[in-house]
């Protein structure tokens, strides 16, 4: 068995992991009997402190509803929530507030998506996406196909877990109407290609969707360089609270797509004769809104921001490395997803051992990783696997912890093969 006594990596110390921890109380804590090892940032990441303070302050001092006020918390909260929106406009590089909408979360936003572009599409119609889309960019499609006779047409991927690129470009043709497509695979970890994708996309006039769920923890999108039509994500994998999430879209197609629910907030002026919508982005924001979720992403945001961006990319991909490694110190494992451009995320299996078990017996270790098809069973047939084990690490995690993954699995191995 090989040594798993951790290497000196300057990296790691130069970005202060150990400073890090200390900002998320929950990563202190014991899961039975042993030091939590937190390895599912893909499913949901923890949150500092600064969240946490957001969202105490927010309810402490200022809850209010929004856009109503006749009085001083209303105005305190609409303030919070619009300064919300200005900070992930900021985020994305986003031209304008028009084009932030909040929604629950990447799912709903893709059925927003969804939901509006029907009235372009008929029967024919092809809307691409790939063999490695999460359920949530696959099945809102497959509902619009139903609704309007499009088809769903999914582009291949390698064995190493990269999009085929002979398939994309035998697939977009003058028959394809949307490109939804995720920029970072929750499985594999794969890095997609998507701006040399969306300038293809967009010289055929496809509208072009893009599912930054997995890729937001990892690095800052730019919509405007993109030039992407709609960017959606997940505040809960950005640090942030669950429940909230962005969709981003070009006002000009918000503009032209029909509101996803009605209600208060999205009206201009109703009546039994015309009801008329509100201007973006509240068009497509009916009810009250997740006003402290909006503040806690905010805060997760600038707490983002004040991290060295390249050393801890630097330190995610030296966790990778690591994790890379140590692959052959565990007979019988095999990662699945072995892309060149990958964020650090692996999927594995282990000859004789069920991803469910490897799952339970880690956990007694105090070690917290995914197990079963990751919402992506599709991309599950295609590796010919009901599920695999996904350890997901975040900027917090450390090569103690990567080792302790590889020593945990190594025990496991030797029990039960
Ligand atoms: N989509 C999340 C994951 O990959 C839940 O785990």
């Amino acid at each position: 068995m090989s040594d798993l006594s951790v290497a000196n990596n300057t990296v790691t110390k130069a970005f202060d992991v150990e400073a890090i921890r200390r900002d998320f109380p929950i990563l202190a804590q014991e899961i039975n009997g042993k030091p939590l090892v937190y390895l599912d940032n893909g499913a949901s990441a923890q949150k500092p402190l600064a969240v946490l303070d957001a969202m105490d302050r927010y309810y402490r001092e200022m809850h209010s509803n929004v856009h109503r006020g006749a009085h001083t918390l209303g105005d305190r909260a609409t303030a919070a929530f619009e300064g919300a929106r200005e900070i992930v406009r900021h985020f994305l590089n986003a031209a304008s507030t028009k084009e932030v909408i909040w929604t629950r979360g990447t799912t709903e936003a893709i059925n927003l998506v969804a939901n509006g572009l029907a009235p372009r599409l008929k029967a024919g119609d092809e809307i691409l996406v790939s063999h490695m889309e999460h359920h949530a960019n696959i099945v809102p499609w497959q509902m619009l196909a139903e609704r309007t006779g499009a088809k769903v047409v999914p582009i291949q991927v390698t064995p190493e877990g990269e999009l085929d690129l002979d398939s994309f470009n035998s697939l977009l043709t003058e028959r394809t109407r949307i490109l939804a497509i995720t920029h970072v695979s929750n499985v594999l970890g794969t890095v997609n290609p998507i701006a040399s994708l969306i300038e293809q996309a967009k010289k055929l006039g496809v509208i072009t969707l893009i599912d930054g769920a997995q890729a937001v923890p990892h690095f800052k999108p730019d919509v405007q360089a993109l030039d992407c039509d709609f960017y959606v994500f997940s505040a809960h994998k950005l640090f942030g609270p669950t429940g909230i999430g962005v969709l981003y879209g070009r006002s000009q197609l918000l503009e032209e797509m029909p509101p996803y629910q009605g209600g208060g907030e999205m009206i201009e002026r109703v009546s039994f004769e015309r009801t008329t919508w509100n201007v973006l982005p509240y068009k497509f924001e009916a009810g009250t809104p997740a006003i402290a979720e909006a503040v806690g992403l905010a805060a997760a945001i600038n707490y983002m921001d004040g991290l060295d961006r390249k050393a801890m990319e630097a330190a995610e991909n030296a966790l990778l490395v690591r994790a890379n490694e140590l692959v052959e110190t565990v007979p019988g494992m095999e990662v699945i997803g072995t892309a060149k451009h990958k964020v650090p995320v692996m999927s594995f299996k282990i000859a004789g051992l069920h991803p469910s078990d490897i799952g339970t017996l880690l956990d007694q270790q105090g070690i917290a990783i995914r197990t079963g098809h990751h919402c992506a069973m599709p991309l599950m047939d295609f590796y010919g696997v009901p599920g695999t084990a996904r350890a997901s690490f975040a900027f917090y995690n450390t090569l103690e912890e990567v080792e302790k993954l590889f020593t945990g699995l190594q025990k496991i191995q030797r029990l039960f093969t």
